[in-house]
């Protein structure tokens, strides 16, 4: 018995049948009952959309959507965010304990020495015409990062599966901002040895802009970005990567199966899409228009930015972000550019609208870090990049759980057939196609 399988047992009754099923016990949340046995029985269970199946157990992440509560090892997530900072919870993410100050300087030095990428990565770049969207980019660059380190990292050693786990967080922002460059028509900016937010923010300046500092309060509101987008326990793009993993691939190729599955509108795409719908929606006086087209169930818009498959309440990296926002906002001298405004005039408006609080659609962490970013003049292309960046931890940690786990599985999910029983090829000269 698992440690965490408990004495409690199921019973499922079906057709003629009854059955007992063991149930998995969690420390926090919803127990699960493990019905692996139960297509011996002739018998599966279906859920598209995974909305009661668990697909593994994991002790990296904990979210309670009905009390807006997000965990990290334990600990809430605007704990973190005010009192921590990504290179910290990238400890945490990984090794499951913050570290202590020699720790965290050990991490810091490791993933500096691993930004830089070869050169030849450079030519990857040039394949891609100078329009192409920096996630095409920056998929095709990692996806080519498995052709550099192949057979380079035994996947049964621990420590090369941790070493391939920081090439990939240290590389990302790399070839992140490699995609903003070459997009650009600009040369590439070569990494240095800053903090994590620092270097990366560097990397999508000119190089004139070299020696002119930061301001603080951008490299914070970056660095927050990363630590609330840094995990979120079995997301699509986790379960790609967890999915990709169970078949024992290249790390690379894994992380690059989470690139594709977060670039989408229903997942990381939202900061992106966001942003586009307040630029479609314009002026204030077009929001009721938009609040309506939202509410029409004949008409397929939504209100991108608001709602969550699994938050029911604020989504609490939401609330921190929301001050971040405005801090940038004020910062940056931008509170009362139209953008911005409208921005805050739909959140306050969708807020106040029956149909969003009784369907407890809430403005999630995507609308206000579109919010921001477009505020630091970051192009909404680049957007989920920047969510690839700080999920890049998040998708390995659970990479490296799974490895980690000796009993792990190949994921291969079941189907209920509904296609053509079995038919009998007629000879195509005596079929009739009338
Ligand atoms: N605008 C208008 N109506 C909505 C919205 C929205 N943004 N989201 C959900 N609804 C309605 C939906 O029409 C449905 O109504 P009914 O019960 O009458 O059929 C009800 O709310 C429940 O929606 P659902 O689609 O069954 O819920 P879901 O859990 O499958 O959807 C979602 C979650 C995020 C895909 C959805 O809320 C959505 O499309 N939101 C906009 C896109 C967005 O912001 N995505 C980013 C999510 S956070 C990023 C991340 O964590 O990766």
């Amino acid at each position: 018995m698992g440690p965490f399988m408990s004495d409690r047992k199921a019973t499922i009754a079906f057709a003629d049948q009854t059955a007992e099923f063991p149930i998995h016990s969690a420390t926090l949340g919803n127990d699960a009952i493990d019905v692996k046995t139960l297509g011996d029985r002739g018998m599966y269970t279906l859920d598209e959309g995974f909305y009661s199946t668990a697909a593994c157990e994991s002790k990296i992440t904990y979210i309670d959507g009905e009390r807006g509560i997000l965990l990290y090892r334990g600990y809430a997530i605007d704990d973190l965010a005010y009192h921590s900072d990504y290179l910290e919870v990238c400890y945490l993410l990984l090794q499951g304990e913050l570290p202590t100050s020699d720790q965290k300087q050990q991490l810091s030095q490791q993933l500096q020495a691993l930004y830089a990428v070869h050169e030849p990565i450079d030519q990857i770049f040039h394949a891609f015409s100078r329009d192409a969207h920096p996630m095409a980019m920056l998929l095709g660059a990692v996806g080519a990062l498995s052709g550099f380190y192949h057979g380079k990292f035994n996947l049964k050693e621990p420590a090369d599966r941790q070493l391939a786990a920081l090439h990939l967080i240290a590389k990302m922002p790399t070839l992140a901002a490699m995609s903003y460059q070459y997009g650009k028509n600009q040369p590439f900016i070569k990494p240095e040895a800053a903090s994590f937010a620092e270097n990366f923010l560097n990397m999508l300046r000119a190089p004139a802009a070299k020696n002119t500092p930061i301001d603080p309060i951008l490299i914070r509101a970056m660095d927050r970005i990363f630590t609330l987008h840094a995990d979120h326990e079995q997301n699509a793009s986790t379960t790609a990567v967890r999915t990709a993993g169970s078949t024992g691939a290249s790390p690379f190729a894994c992380i690059a199966a989470g690139i594709s599955t977060l670039w989408g509108p229903a997942h990381g795409g939202a900061n992106e899409a966001a942003l586009m719908m307040l630029q479609k929606i314009g002026v204030e006086a077009n929001i009721p228009e938009y609040i309506k087209k939202a509410k029409d169930k004949n008409d397929p818009f939504r209100l991108v930015g608001f709602g969550h498959r699994v938050y029911k309440n604020y989504d609490p990296r939401a609330t921190v972000i929301r001050e971040t926002c405005h801090e940038v906002l004020d910062a940056l001298g931008k509170r009362d550019e139209p953008l911005f405004k409208l921005a805050m005039s739909l959140e306050k408006i969708a807020l106040e609208d029956p149909y969003f609080i009784e369907k407890k659609l809430y403005p999630n962490i995507d609308f206000y870090s579109g919010i921001i970013l477009s505020a630091m003049n970051i192009p909404t292309n680049l957007f989920t990049v920047i969510f690839t960046i700080a999920r890049t931890v998040g998708w390995s940690s659970h990479w490296l759980e799974l490895l980690n786990d000796p009993n792990y599985r190949l994921t291969r999910p079941r189907q209920v057939y509904t296609g053509k029983t079995k038919r009998e090829v007629i000879p195509i000269e005596s079929r009739d196609f009338d």
